[in-house]
């Protein structure tokens, strides 16, 4: 039973490459199902996402849920936004639109904060419709916006409710009650319920859950939500932090140094420093450092799921349409390098990211600022057949140094005199078969 566990073990960290050399001892992980891999499959291709945090914390731009619950505004002073939580401009379609020139290929929005105030006009709750002057239904017109665009539809949904009267915790110093079966089973139904309704009229595409921390997977009864999602959609993506049922894990800021050991994940990250429209956070990452982020996550395997944080009003920050604009400006250029792509040969080989495509025959390497010479990449077993700047016309120079039996040398490719991206250039090698990599530990008995 073990050896054929361990003998179904597949590489993680460098999924998709294979070594001249030994076996590598990198992390490791099973292999998928054939079921698992297709469910997934329009994720792994989709690389970027959109995350939008939207609900009332934005009449005051504070943080959303936490400010109450951290103590720094009262609970009645929180609620009280909803009385500001107008909606007034919200063009769902205008949304939508932007998402998709971002060259995200899919959106996940905020149905549900820990807060409790449900963007839908949910039958149980509190609600934007019936509690705001908002008065409608914001997720449906989304989602369908979404659909137009040809675009996929992520719900986010925490599973906590810190407003439940049914739910056990209140603020960080305040708990309802510790034990009480009873008002935990109506919660589990009130909660169950809500994702029914979601389900029913949305079918998302995706599930992105947050809030988990203060239960277990049993309490939550996640095995159970889980089934009755998939009932209603059984291709349905659903994030880990429905604990023990995730197909994807979610790291959050701040990207991984080396990449999860979860065969599939996505990385979301704020613009600023906020999740929910602020303010006063002016602290927004320029269009360049979130592609270099953006290339980082796609290079290491993983998705960026970039967050933005709606008005009141439901208009977007100018900012957040800046960055997305130019994020989508500079995707354009390069689709074939990012979508569909895999993770990349590690940051040893090459000194920045680099992506490979599907058929592993064309490694991307991303080029960041003017480099001042030749661009160097290690470990290359494969011939390369062709060297080109996406974007350029004609070959690029390349000089192979050292090469010789078994131990491939290193390769300079030029970029000289080339019209280089003010962002983030890319180079294609089209290489002679599946791209192959050295690892041969360091070996005293070759020295002469
Ligand atoms: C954290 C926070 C939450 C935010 C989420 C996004 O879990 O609790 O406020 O919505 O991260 O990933």
């Amino acid at each position: 039973m073990r050896r054929s566990i361990a003998t179904r073990i597949l590489s993680v960290a460098l999924a998709g490459l294979s070594f001249g050399g030994m076996a590598q001892t990198v992390a490791t992980k099973p292999e998928p199902s054939a079921a698992e891999v297709q469910r997934m499959q329009w994720f792994k291709d989709a690389k970027l996402g959109i995350f939008i945090h939207w609900g009332i914390y934005a009449v005051d731009g504070i943080d959303e849920s936490w400010s109450f619950f951290n103590g720094k505004i009262s609970y009645p002073d929180y609620m009280k936004q909803e009385h500001g939580f107008t909606a007034a401009h919200y063009d769902p379609q205008a949304w939508a639109d932007l998402i998709k020139r971002s060259g995200a290929r899919y959106a996940v929005l905020t149905t549900r904060h820990h807060d409790g105030v449900a963007l839908w006009d949910s039958k149980q709750g509190i609600n934007v419709v019936k509690d705001t002057p908002a008065g409608r239904d914001l997720v449906g017109p989304f989602v369908q916006a979404l659909r137009k665009d040809d675009l996929k539809v992520g719900l986010y949904y925490s599973l906590a409710d810190w407003s439940s009267p049914d739910y056990d915790v209140f603020t960080r110093k305040e708990k309802r009650y510790s034990k009480d079966p009873v008002r935990w089973q109506r919660f589990l139904g009130y909660y169950q319920g809500q994702l029914r309704e979601l389900s029913e009229r949305y079918r998302p595409d995706l599930w992105w859950f947050d809030g988990d921390w203060e239960h277990s997977a049993a309490e939550w009864q996640a095995d159970k939500t889980r089934d009755m999602l998939r009932s209603y959609n059984p291709g349905v993506v659903i994030n880990s932090r429905l604990p023990g049922n995730g197909d994807y894990a979610t790291p959050e800021q701040g990207p991984p140094i080396t990449p999860p050991a979860a065969r599939y994940w996505e990385l979301c990250l704020t613009t600023n420093d906020s999740w929910g429209y602020q303010q006063r956070d002016k602290n927004f990452k320029t269009p360049t450092q979130v592609i270099g982020l953006f290339v980082d996550t796609i290079g290491m395997g993983g998705n960026l799921l970039l967050d933005i944080g709606a008005r009141a009003d439901g208009t977007i920050p100018q900012e957040q349409v800046d960055i997305l604009t130019a994020l989508g400006q500079w995707i354009q250029r390069y689709p074939e390098a990012i979508y569909g792509s895999s993770a990349g040969v590690p940051k040893d080989y090459y000194a920045g990211s680099s992506t490979v495509s599907a058929d592993q025959r064309t490694l991307y390497l991303f080029v960041n600022g003017k480099p001042n010479g030749p661009v160097l990449l290690k470990g290359l077993m494969n011939k390369v057949v062709d060297a080109r700047l996406l974007g350029s016309t004609g070959s690029l120079k390349t000089q192979l140094i050292g090469n010789s039996v078994n131990i491939p040398g290193l390769l300079y490719i030029d970029l000289a005199g080339q019209a280089l991206d003010p962002q983030m250039s890319v180079i294609a090698l089209k290489l002679d078969g599946p791209l192959k990599l050295f690892k041969k530990p360091y070996d005293k008995t070759t020295e002469s």
